[in-house]
C-alpha cells in the first residue's frame, strides 16, 4: 500500500461523509494564504474528533495547539451554546489565523485562542481554578507531551478523555533507542499512562492523506 493509495481512500471517507463544508475550506484556504504548514488533522480525523467530543457530551474542550483553527472548529462544534473550547498557540500569526477563522464559523463566542507557551497557559489555567475539561486534545510540539499529559490530568476529571496526536511518525515510536526528542517525548507518554492508576489508554496506527501516524487515547478513570 501506498501513500497514493492512503490519500484516494481519505479523499473517498472525506467525500463521502464529511463533504463539502465551506467554513472548513474557508479555514483550509485562510491557513494555505497564510503560509501555516500544512499539517492540521484531515477531514475525516477532524470529524473523528467531532465525534468522540460529542459521545463524551462534553461541555468543556481544551486543545494543545491551534494551528489555524481547523481542528479547533470541528471540537468547537460538538460543544452545547454555553460550552466553551480554549485552545493554546504559541505561534502569534496561528493564533491570528485561528481567531479568523473560528468568528467566521461563528464559533468565536464559545471558543478562545490563549496565546503563548502551552506549557505557561496550562499553569495558568490551573491557577485561574478553571473548571475540569471534559475532553482534551494534545496535538502541539511532541517532545513536551509528557509534560502536557501531566497537565491534561491536572485539568481533567473522571470520564474525561484525552487525545495525542501523531503518537506514530512513521513508526519512529518503536524505536526504543530514538534520540530524536519528538520520539523520546511521545515514548515517555506512554510510560507515563502505563505507569498512572488513574487512567486507561490505548494507541492506535493509522494511514491516511498524512501518511502514517497515529493517535492515543486515555481515558481518565478516577
Ligand atoms: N491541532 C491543529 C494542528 C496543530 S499543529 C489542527 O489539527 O488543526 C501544532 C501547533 O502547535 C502549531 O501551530 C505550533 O505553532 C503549536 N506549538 C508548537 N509548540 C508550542 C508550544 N510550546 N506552545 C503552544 N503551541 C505550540
Ligand atoms: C506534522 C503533523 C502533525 O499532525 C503535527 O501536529 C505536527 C507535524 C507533520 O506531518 O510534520
Ligand atoms: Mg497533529
Amino acid at each position: 500500500m501506498s501513500q497514493q493509495t492512503w490519500d484516494a481512500v481519505d479523499a473517498y471517507f472525506s467525500e463521502t461523509l464529511v463533504g463539502h463544508d465551506p467554513v472548513l475550506e474557508a479555514a483550509r484556504a485562510a491557513a494555505d494564504a497564510a503560509g501555516l504548514p500544512r499539517i492540521a488533522v484531515a477531514p475525516n480525523q477532524g470529524k473523528l474528533l467531532h465525534l468522540l467530543a460529542l459521545t463524551q457530551g462534553a461541555r468543556r474542550i481544551l486543545e494543545v495547539g491551534t494551528l489555524g483553527g481547523y481542528s479547533a472548529i470541528w471540537l468547537a462544534r460538538a460543544l452545547p451554546a454555553d460550552g466553551e473550547l480554549i485552545t493554546l498557540e504559541i505561534d502569534p500569526t496561528h493564533a491570528g489565523v485561528a481567531r479568523g477563522n473560528l468568528a467566521r464559523a461563528g464559533l468565536d463566542k464559545v471558543a478562545e485562542v490563549r496565546l503563548g507557551r502551552a506549557a505557561d497557559s496550562l499553569a495558568a489555567l490551573a491557577e485561574e481554578g478553571a473548571e475540569p475539561f471534559d475532553l482534551v486534545f494534545i496535538d502541539a510540539d511532541k517532545p513536551s507531551n509528557p509534560e502536557y499529559f501531566a497537565w491534561a490530568l491536572k485539568l481533567t476529571k473522571p470520564g474525561s478523555l484525552i487525545i495525542v496526536d501523531n503518537v506514530v511518525r512513521g513508526g519512529a515510536v518503536a524505536d526504543a533507542d530514538s534520540t530524536e526528542p519528538a520520539t523520546v517525548g511521545t515514548r515517555r507518554l506512554h510510560e507515563l499512562i502505563a505507569a498512572e492508576p488513574r487512567v486507561s489508554g490505548t494507541s492506535v496506527q493509522t494511514v491516511g492523506s498524512k501518511g502514517y501516524d497515529g493517535f492515543t487515547l486515555v481515558r481518565v478513570q478516577r
